[in-house]
């Protein structure tokens, strides 16, 4: 079996969060899509709220304390992510965005991602094709035609057969395709010797 990491972000800022919840929804149904793929998913949750201080002291001085800097450095390694931000006042959240913003520039580019959220009113629904989408597009990641996303009304007793279980099982299993087409994700250290000491010694 192929090993490869999933990246969960989830910018939730209620406790518990439902943000939190659809995220583990997620990754839950992504193992389950990549182990048909012969894909063994190891996964990470990098939940936001948790670095909130963190992510605002990195845009004020331009260092990332060593817990942002870890997660950071897991988004960028993965080989998919899953992105799920509350709806706030019909776009993104601030944090999420922060988050994004703190990334390495580079830090998605050919990545599978997942992008999904969650909201009181399902009428902000296409805040994930009019933000989220073309956020990810700049990055030059390559998000999943299928978002998902879920409103308090889809969280009711019937849930886990309707839309919203739908679209989670349709979402994660062309997260799954992608992940099967490539290679596992490279990180590059940007402090790595490019030229070997014996190069450098014979100069
Ligand atoms: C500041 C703020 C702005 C919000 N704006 C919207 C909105 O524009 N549209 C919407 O449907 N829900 C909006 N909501 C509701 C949240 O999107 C919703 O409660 C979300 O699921 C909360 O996620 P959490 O439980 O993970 O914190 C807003 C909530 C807050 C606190």
């Amino acid at each position: 079996m192929k090993q490869r990491t999933l990246v969960a972000v989830s910018a939730g800022l209620s406790q518990p969060s439902s943000t939190r919840l659809l995220a583990d929804q997620l990754t839950a149904a992504a193992v389950t899509a990549a182990e048909a793929h012969d894909i063994a998913l190891t996964v990470k949750v990098v939940e936001l709220r948790d670095l909130a201080h963190d992510i605002a002291n990195h845009l004020l001085t331009g260092f990332p304390p060593a817990a942002l800097r870890q997660s950071l450095d897991d988004v960028a390694g993965a080989d998919a992510l899953i992105a799920v931000t509350p709806i706030f006042t019909a776009s993104y959240s601030g944090l999420f965005k922060s988050f994004i913003d703190v990334l390495d520039k580079d830090a998605l580019v050919d990545k599978p991602v997942l992008i999904a959220a969650t909201a009181g009113t399902a009428r902000h629904s296409l805040a994930l094709e009019h933000a989220l989408r073309p956020l990810f597009a700049y990055l030059r990641a390559v998000a999943v035609p299928t978002a998902v996303f879920a409103a308090s009304d889809d969280w009711g007793a019937d849930s886990a057969d309707g839309t919203l279980r739908t679209r989670i099982t349709r979402a994660t299993a062309e997260l799954a395709q992608e992940l099967s087409r490539r290679e596992p994700a490279k990180l590059t250290d940007p402090f790595a010797l490019t030229t070997s000491f014996e190069d450098l010694l014979s100069r």
